[in-house]
């Protein structure tokens, strides 16, 4: 957070729900420790906790279930907060009908052809769950799954460690996979995301996050006014069924060109076949710097009207932006108000979508004895 750097314990009551408080010692030069309350209960009576942290003018509410960011709360260039973050006020609405609002994505983040890939001379079919395609890990990804939930406070920084194991063969994908997020939010009131996994098999991985962006708030219309920079010039144009073709195309006279800031809604009605078969942005872009050792600037996202920025920070490859095309009017967020069409967008960093069939991109194949790891920095400002 570029302004504001209060320091508040976040509130702690649901709307309706009290439950037990944990935690709740103030830390001498940092952040207080996250606050536990009820959120719901599964049909099977599985409780769903909401942690709610505040660090650096930052407020984050995140659900055991799927590892959801259920709220994010930023000021505006006059003080004013809003949730920047689509959502649902209710766990029932997240587990019968979420477009993936706010959760933890994997074990493979958008999509792999068919379902299918061939690793050291085994074929594999995954679960499919977009028309024939895997999608955000299939039916039952990590976004529809009750994570183990780890509070902490370190120094300045506040945070939660999230786990989750996924057993060999769930949903098709070979190995133990034992996953570790971790959520920070820092005393300047950055959000940090560290994600790790480890196999005992070799495997693919690509976790991801999938927060839906408005930064007027959420429920206040459109994003096409926000401006968006990515720096990439190429992008991985798709088939009618969203896989890349293979092609690393230049963004250069196209549509997808935002190396330099511009409107997202100034060519997204452009009758460009790729934004045609998508129904506006849903691609990768090819991060011009590639993979990093660190965390590296590769997008910067800005609402004029209430002057809140967003700049994202990762040493993945590849960022999928994705305009909200498939909000169509019938999911309700927390304001009350629907999401339509371009209400929020997504901003997924990760490695290319259906690198397991793509033998040039990237590879995402994780092996025993290795440590996945990435990191993602959204860093916000007004
Ligand atoms: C990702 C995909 C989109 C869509 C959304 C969820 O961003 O790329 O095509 O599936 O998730 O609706």
């Amino acid at each position: 957070m570029e302004l504001s750097r209060r320091t508040v314990i976040a509130g702690a009551a649901a709307a309706g729900v009290t439950a037990a408080t944990v935690g709740g010692t103030a830390h001498a030069t940092g952040g207080r420790k996250p606050v536990k309350t009820l959120f719901g209960k599964l049909a099977d009576g599985t409780k769903v906790y909401r942690w709610s942290l505040e660090n650096g003018g930052t407020r984050l509410k995140v659900l055991s279930w799927g590892g959801v960011v259920q709220s994010l709360e930023i000021p505006d260039r006059r003080g004013r907060y809003a949730n920047v973050s689509a959502g649902f006020d209710n766990l029932e609405d997240y587990v019968a009908k979420t477009p993936y609002f706010g959760a933890l994505i994997g074990r493979y983040g958008n999509r792999i052809g068919k379902g299918k890939f061939t690793l050291d001379g085994k074929n594999y079919q995954l679960s499919v769950n977009d028309g024939e395609q895997s999608l955000h890990g299939g039916t039952q990804g990590f976004d529809k799954r009750v994570w183990d939930v780890e509070p902490f406070v370190k120094g300045s920084d506040v945070g939660l460690h999230l786990y989750y194991t996924s057993v060999d063969g769930e949903m098709g994908y070979p190995g133990t996979l034992k996953t570790k997020v971790t959520y920070t939010l820092t005393r300047h009131g950055d959000w940090r995301i560290d994600y790790e996994a480890t196999t005992d098999k070799a495997t693919v991985v690509n976790l991801t996050s999938h927060v839906y962006w408005n930064l007027a708030g959420e429920g206040s219309g459109t994003i096409e006014d926000h401006e968006l920079q990515i720096a990439a010039s190429r992008y991985t144009p798709t088939d009618a069924g969203l896989i890349p073709t293979g092609e690393l195309a230049k963004v250069a006279g196209t549509p997808f060109d935002f190396s330099r800031t511009k409107p997202i809604g100034r060519d997204i009605r452009t009758s460009h076949p790729q934004l045609v078969t998508a129904k506006g942005f849903d691609h990768n872009w090819v991060l011009d710097k590639g993979i990093t050792a660190r965390p590296e600037h590769v997008a910067t996202l800005r609402d004029p009207a209430s002057g809140r920025t967003l700049k994202i920070a990762t040493n993945e490859p590849g960022l999928q932006f994705y305009s909200g095309n498939f909000l169509d009017g019938t999911l309700t967020g927390p304001s009350g108000r629907t999401y339509r069409q371009g209400d929020a967008l997504c901003l997924e960093t990760q490695h290319f979508p259906d690198s397991p069939n793509k033998p040039k991109f990237p590879s995402t194949v994780l092996r025993p004895g290795q440590t996945y790891r990435t990191t993602t920095i959204h860093t916000f400002g007004c």
